[in-house]
C-alpha cells in the first residue's frame, strides 16, 4: 500500500513539509510505503476549463508544460492521497489549488481516477484561516468518492517561520493520528 503526499507550500523545508513529514512518519511505521512530492513553488498552471479532458478520456490533463499530469498519475496509483498546504489569506496556495482543480477535474472526466481511495487535507497556519483551507481541500476530496480521514483535532499545525510547527506539541500529536487513522482504514480496506 503507498501514499502520496504533495506539499504545496512553496519552502520546502517549511511547516507544511515538517506536518506532512510528522503523517508520513507514522504511516511509514505501519507498514505503508510513501512519497512526498513538491508542488509548491513550482510553474504550475490553474484549470484553462478547456473542457478537453472530457474529450481525451486518458486519464491526463491538456495542459503538459508543468508537473500536474504528473501527480495526476502518481493519485491514480496510490492507496491514499495527502495534500498540505500553507494557509494564504485564509485559502490554500495558488499551486494547491491548482493542482486540485485540474486533477479534479481529470479524475471526474475519468470516471472517478481517485474513487475509494482515502484523503486527508494537512494545513501550516500562522494564526486564523486554516479552517478554510482545510475545507477547500476536503471539499476535492469530497466530490471523488473519496473518504476523508480525521483526527484527534482538525489537521492543522501552528507555526509562522519554517520548522515553527515542531513547538506546536498538539499540531504534531494530531498529525501522528493522521498517520494512525489513515494506516488503520487502509489496513482494513485492503485486508
Ligand atoms: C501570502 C501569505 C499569506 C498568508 N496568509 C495567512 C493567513 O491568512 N492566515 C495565517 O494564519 N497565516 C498566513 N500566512 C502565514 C503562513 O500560513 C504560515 O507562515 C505557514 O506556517 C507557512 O507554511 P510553510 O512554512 O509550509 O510555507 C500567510 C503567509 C503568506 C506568505
Amino acid at each position: 500500500m503507498q501514499v502520496v503526499a504533495f506539499n504545496g507550500s512553496p519552502r520546502k523545508g517549511g511547516n507544511t513539509d515538517h506536518l506532512l513529514r510528522h503523517v508520513l512518519d507514522e504511516l511509514e511505521d505501519n507498514s505503508i510505503k510513501t512519497e512526498m512530492i513538491q508542488v509548491g513553488g513550482k510553474s504550475l498552471h490553474g484549470c484553462t476549463a478547456c473542457g478537453k479532458c472530457y474529450e481525451r478520456l486518458d486519464k491526463q490533463c491538456s495542459i503538459e508544460t508543468d508537473i500536474v499530469n504528473h501527480c495526476i498519475s502518481r493519485m491514480a496509483e496510490a492507496d491514499g492521497i495527502l495534500i498540505g498546504s500553507p494557509t494564504y489569506f485564509a485559502d490554500v496556495s495558488p499551486e494547491t489549488k491548482a493542482l486540485i482543480d485540474r486533477a479534479g477535474f481529470v479524475g471526474m472526466a475519468n470516471g472517478g481516477l481517485y474513487a475509494q481511495k482515502v484523503g486527508a487535507a494537512v494545513i501550516a497556519v500562522r494564526r486564523a484561516g486554516a479552517i478554510h483551507a482545510y475545507d477547500t481541500i476536503n471539499h476535492f476530496f469530497g466530490i471523488s468518492n473519496m473518504f476523508t480521514v480525521g483526527s484527534s483535532y482538525w489537521n492543522l499545525g501552528i507555526g509562522l517561520d519554517p520548522g515553527d510547527v515542531e513547538n506546536d506539541e498538539e499540531g504534531l500529536r494530531t498529525m501522528r493520528n493522521l498517520g494512525a487513522n489513515m494506516a488503520w482504514i487502509l489496513h482494513k480496506i485492503h485486508r
